[in-house]
């Protein structure tokens, strides 16, 4: 299994200023080894000049940040996985906090994304996770077996297992500067992955799970050692080639 070292650029960067982010990346990640893979979620309008910018066969992959499940129509505003895949997308960020709770996304239509993105061939990568109310209210468990259930409900068992993952990012640790401490993912990464093993019956162990919500180059070595981490979401410090270099290159000897 490959850790996954993804980045999410939000709503940041023009397209030049993303092109010429893309193209240092791309540089740094030279250095990458081949159990990591490392994938970029910018923003639509940047995609295009990012693709152009990292050339044929590049390293960092790019993804859309959401997607609409359809494959054409009349949904203004809206982005198909096909037009994800035109842009040179291999991938798609689905269900990310900010889209819940802004956008008001619910969990079905989040599910809906899921089975249209993998069908139309992006690769999902899902995020979950429960706000500070939510865990101190002893409702951790419920809200994530919850937004797993619905978001994977239209998954065939048979869709290959490292065509999806989960980023667990905790909603209280997002841009917050506030990360889970190591007893918290492990044990919140441990649900997701009984879930995972009692939802399909090939088991699925070789999906990943990554971890988001204030990651950065100085603890992301430690976070990725924890068990059942296979990665990680950068937001923030995603947006500095020099940060999300040094992330994705975390813990490997100089
Ligand atoms: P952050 O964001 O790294 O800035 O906390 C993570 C995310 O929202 O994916």
């Amino acid at each position: 299994m490959k850790t996954l070292m993804a980045a999410n650029w939000k709503m940041f960067k023009t397209r030049r200023e993303a092109a010429d982010c893309a193209r240092e990346l791309e540089t740094r990640l030279e250095k990458l080894p081949a159990d990591r893979e490392a994938v970029l979620f910018a923003p639509f309008t940047a995609l295009a000049a990012c693709a152009e910018a990292l050339g044929p066969g590049p390293r960092l992959r790019l993804g859309g940040q959401n997607c609409y499940p359809a494959t054409e129509g009349a949904f203004t505003g809206e982005i198909s996985p096909a037009m994800l895949l035109d842009c040179g997308c291999s991938h798609v960020l689905v269900g990310h906090s900010e889209r819940r709770a802004i956008l008001g996304e619910s969990d079905e239509f989040i599910g809906k994304k899921c089975a249209f993105a993998l069908n139309a061939g992006l690769d999902v990568t899902l995020c979950i996770g429960e706000t500070l109310a939510e865990r101190d209210g002893g409702m951790l468990r419920p809200v994530l077996d919850r937004q797993l259930a619905e978001a994977l409900s239209g998954v065939p068992d048979d869709m290959p297992a490292e065509r999806l993952c989960v980023a667990y990012e905790p909603v209280w640790a997002i841009g917050t500067g506030r990360v889970a401490g190591p007893a918290e993912i492990i044990e919140t990464h441990a649900l997701i992955r009984a879930f995972l093993r009692k939802r399909f019956a090939s088991g699925k162990d070789e999906m990943r799970i990554l971890y988001g919500g204030s990651v950065k180059p100085e603890n992301t070595a430690e976070i990725i050692s924890l068990d059942n981490v296979n990665g990680v979401l950068v937001g923030g410090a995603s947006l500095r080639a020099e940060s999300f270099g040094a992330v994705a290159l975390a813990g490997l000897p100089a």
